[in-house]
């Protein structure tokens, strides 16, 4: 399990997205639902698309590219054209710094794909 500085929190307004460059893991996209934090990949599982570049509506992020979406706290593909799950990290917030926690993809169950 590694622990990756995402941003402070002053930078992420309620109800926004960000993307966090991480050549290690893949870039990290990351999410303030109405004062909760969440984190995911940053890259759509159906193209090339950051979703960081979409917009959330409730609990979705929609990508920017073909409107598929995703559920943020489980990484869930919920509407076409997207089929396969995407990851998602546990976020640990540190006074005004967040992290995610990174799992080795073999014990990572947001992995799984849809269906
Ligand atoms: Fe995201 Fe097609 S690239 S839905």
């Amino acid at each position: 399990m590694k622990r990756v500085f995402l941003c402070n929190v002053s930078e992420l307004s309620v109800n926004t997205v960000r993307k966090v460059d991480n050549a290690e893991h893949g870039d990290i996209a990351v999410y303030n639902l109405s004062g909760q934090y969440y984190a995911t990949a940053d890259l759509c599982s159906h193209a090339t698309a950051s979703l960081a570049e979409g917009d959330i509506e409730d609990d979705l992020i929609v990508c920017p590219v073909h409107w598929g979406t995703f559920h943020i706290p489980t990484g869930e593909a919920r509407d076409f054209p997207c089929e396969i799950n995407i990851r998602t990290y546990k976020v640990e917030q540190e006074g005004d710094d967040l992290f995610a926690l990174i799992a080795d993809k073999a014990e990572d169950p947001s992995l799984i794909a849809k269906g």
